[in-house]
């Protein structure tokens, strides 16, 4: 059966961005009976970035709690954190032999997080895509649902799988990504994407309907008529796209360069969509919150799940490389 990986870093709680770009693409693959699912929270990946212990502890369990409410099954995927898997280190220790550094600065994601923390730039975050590569590589995986920022790691996953397959012998496959509708979510600041990192730029899977309809106000607009649908406006569109559907979005356009629109009610219809989908995954999440035996059952069972098939490849690839 072909295998999907994707993971989420502990950070706090999920944005739009996260759910639209990665959950969905991992809801849709955890029901397709062709695929085997492992789902993880990137733990190890948090710590490339300065963090707090008691914050990250916490997150690390809050991201499971959300990819339950949001509807990753148990019986269907592997769920778990990597930290649980020291497996993942190991792969990655032994791809980072056949990685040059000057590959890894170059990244844009690299340069982007050296910008943001100019006293950090660690080994761990230049190794950052390498240990993504072991995430997906480990569990031989084919398919990846994440979103489009993302390639750029995934493209280094492809060179590592092939340089491994050439020089090793080992049977990697090349993971693809595998896009949603979301891939791109854009900043409600009507510039760049949304991001955890930029205030004011998204909106959390736990907003209350107050909440986003206060966040979705604020989307920068304009008199509501012209010819070019731009910055903030074309934010708006797309957010309409992704809850109301591409003709609810058309029929806005074509007003917007006729007869003008009137930016409160489509917020304000937008606001209700976005809540509409929200609410059960919050109902669920405050069950799962009470439920903190079953939560434990699920993080312990999916490491013991997980870490099978990680002894597995890390054993080939120690045999393959001369260490056994
Ligand atoms: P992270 O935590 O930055 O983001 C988690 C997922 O959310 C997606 N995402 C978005 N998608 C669309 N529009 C947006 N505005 C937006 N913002 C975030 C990201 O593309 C990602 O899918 N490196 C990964 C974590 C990771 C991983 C892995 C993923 C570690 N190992 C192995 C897949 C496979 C990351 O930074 O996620």
């Amino acid at each position: 059966m072909k295998r999907v990986l994707s993971g989420i870093r502990a950070t706090g709680r999920l944005h739009l961005g996260n759910y639209l770009g990665a959950v969905k693409g991992m809801l849709e693959l955890q029901e397709n009976s062709d695929y085997e699912t492992f789902y993880m929270v990137a733990d190890l990946h948090t710590i490339t970035v300065p963090y707090e212990v008691e914050v990250l502890r916490k997150n690390r369990r809050e991201v499971i709690i959300d990819y339950l409410a949001a509807g990753l099954d148990p019986e269907k995927s592997v769920i778990f954190q990597q930290a649980n898997v020291p497996e993942h280190v190991e792969l990655g220790y032994l791809f980072s032999s056949i990685t040059t550094i000057a590959k890894m600065q170059h990244l844009p994601t690299f340069k982007e997080k050296v910008k943001q923390h100019p006293e950090h730039a660690t080994m761990a975050l230049l190794n950052y895509p390498v240990l993504m590569a072991a995430d997906i590589l480990i569990y031989k995986a084919g398919l990846v649902p994440v979103g489009l920022d993302q390639e750029p790691h995934i493209e280094v996953a492809r060179e590592i799988a092939r340089r491994m397959n050439q020089d090793y012998g080992t049977d990697f496959p090349e993971p693809k990504r595998f896009a949603t509708p979301g891939q791109y979510v854009p900043s409600l600041t009507g510039e760049g994407k949304m991001s955890k990192s930029v205030e004011g730029s998204y909106v959390n899977l736990t907003d209350s309907l107050e909440e986003i309809k206060s966040k979705i106000a604020k989307i920068p607009t304009d008199s509501g008529k012209g010819s070019e649908i731009v910055g903030g406006v074309k934010t708006l569109m797309e957010f309409v796209e992704l809850f109301e559907g591409k003709e609810k979005r058309s029929s806005f356009e074509e007003q917007y360069r006729t007869s003008g629109v009137r930016y409160s009610e489509i917020k304000e219809q937008l606001s209700e969509a976005i809540f509409k989908e929200l609410e059960p995954i919050q109902k669920r999440r405050a069950e799962l919150e009470k439920d903190t035996e079953y939560v434990d059952r699920v993080i312990r069972e999916g490491a013991e799940k997980a870490r099978k098939v990680a002894r597995e490849t890390v054993k080939e690839v120690r045999e393959k490389m001369g260490l056994v």
